[in-house]
């Protein structure tokens, strides 16, 4: 039992990676917006279980979720906010050094130079309007797996809204680092995945009352609140999933082109999965529609016209919390970019929790 949940730690951490190597593409898939190219050419190449992850490099998502596994390593059992948080700035800052060909998001590169980890409260950055990106949701998984037990769900929610808002102080931004480390902890857990959705909702207020609380540019912060809390219904309703109960309903015809128009519909301007509210709404679509089938969950959610790379990362670390690497092609992760590092960071996080 025990071996199986500390495989399925490395899993969520090599898995997640391996994600984002195969949606970035050395970028050459990342920025493509359209579905059915990358489609045409995976085929090409062979399909999924040809890809070998050993030609592609990991994306800036990988390096940041590294920095933010390594911190909460580090930080051991000491989790307090003047260990933990500096160690988190500190990790983020020095990740800008290993973005060569990674291409790092703006938000992210910007506030994590900005980060002073060694003067108190360095790691604050203030409110921003436009921080709504997908930058903090992509490296919060390993958040989810540090803190995985009912009785941890008040440090999961400040630490993935501090480490979030340390580049995106904005909800639409820090909420999808909520959003992706709560649902690691329930894949973790096995909890069945169509009543994620409903329970990310029913806890928002506590996370309001969290942000609320910890008094940083509260009003600002209230003001800008409901943008994620409306997509997230509305998207649940789409799904028949709103009470959390039923089954998810998809159309009949959901393809690579219905697809591409569906993410492109809950997008914030345009780029499927680029916000912090969309990231993880895209990966948990791509699970729910998948189930374990790792080469059905590589087409719906690291192969499709929007920020591929980051939807593969957040959904490749769901599937490898859940279903270990069971199904997974070896080319896809054997030899993939930092995997011995990802390896045992997902041990030394089992241990912890
Ligand atoms: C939950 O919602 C679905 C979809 O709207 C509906 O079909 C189902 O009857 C609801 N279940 C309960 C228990 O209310
Ligand atoms: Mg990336």
């Amino acid at each position: 039992m025990c071996s199986e949940i500390v495989e399925n730690y490395v899993a969520a951490m090599v898995l997640g990676a391996a994600g984002d190597a195969l949606g970035f593409n050395n970028g050459e898939w990342e920025f493509c917006s359209q579905g059915s190219e990358i489609h045409a050419e995976l085929s090409k190449l062979g399909g999924i279980e040809h890809l070998d992850v050993a030609e592609r490099i990991v994306s800036d998502d990988t390096v940041m979720h590294i920095a933010t596994a390594e911190a909460l390593v580090e930080a051991g059992k000491n989790i307090q906010p003047s260990n933990l948080y500096p160690l988190l700035a500190k990790k983020y800052k020095e990740s800008m050094d290993d973005m060569d060909g990674r291409a790092p998001g703006g938000t992210c590169m910007d506030n994590s130079l900005r980060l002073e980890p060694a003067i108190p409260n360095g790691w604050m950055i203030p409110f921003h309007k436009s921080a709504g990106g997908c930058g903090a949701a992509m490296r919060a998984m390993c958040i989810g797996l540090r803190f995985p037990r009912p009785e941890q769900l008040n440090d999961l929610i400040r630490i993935s809204v501090e480490s979030g808002r340390m580049t995106h102080h904005h909800p639409t931004g820090y909420l999808g680092s909520v959003a992706a480390a709560l649902f690691t902890s329930y894949a973790i857990n096995h909890k069945p995945p169509h009543e994620w959705g409903k329970e990310l909702l029913d806890l928002l207020p506590l996370v309001k009352n969290y942000v609320i609380d910890a008094a940083r540019d509260v009003s600002q912060n209230l003001d800008a609140w409901s943008y994620f809390e409306e997509q997230w219904t509305s998207y649940l309703k789409e799904r028949g999933i709103l009470n959390g109960t039923s089954q998810p309903i998809f159309p009949e015809k959901y393809d690579v082109e219905e697809r591409d128009q569906f993410y492109t519909s809950v997008s914030y301007s345009g780029w499927g999965g680029s916000s912090g509210h969309d990231a993880p709404m895209i990966a948990y679509d791509a699970i729910l529609g998948s189930g374990d089938n790792w080469a059905e969950l590589s087409h719906r959610a690291f192969f499709h016209g929007g920020d591929s790379d980051s939807t593969a990362a957040i959904a490749g670390a769901w599937f490898g919390s859940m279903y270990g690497f069971k199904g997974v092609p070896k080319a896809n992760y054997e030899r993939l970019e930092y995997r011995e590092r990802l390896e045992k960071l997902g041990k030394d996080l089992y241990q912890l929790a």
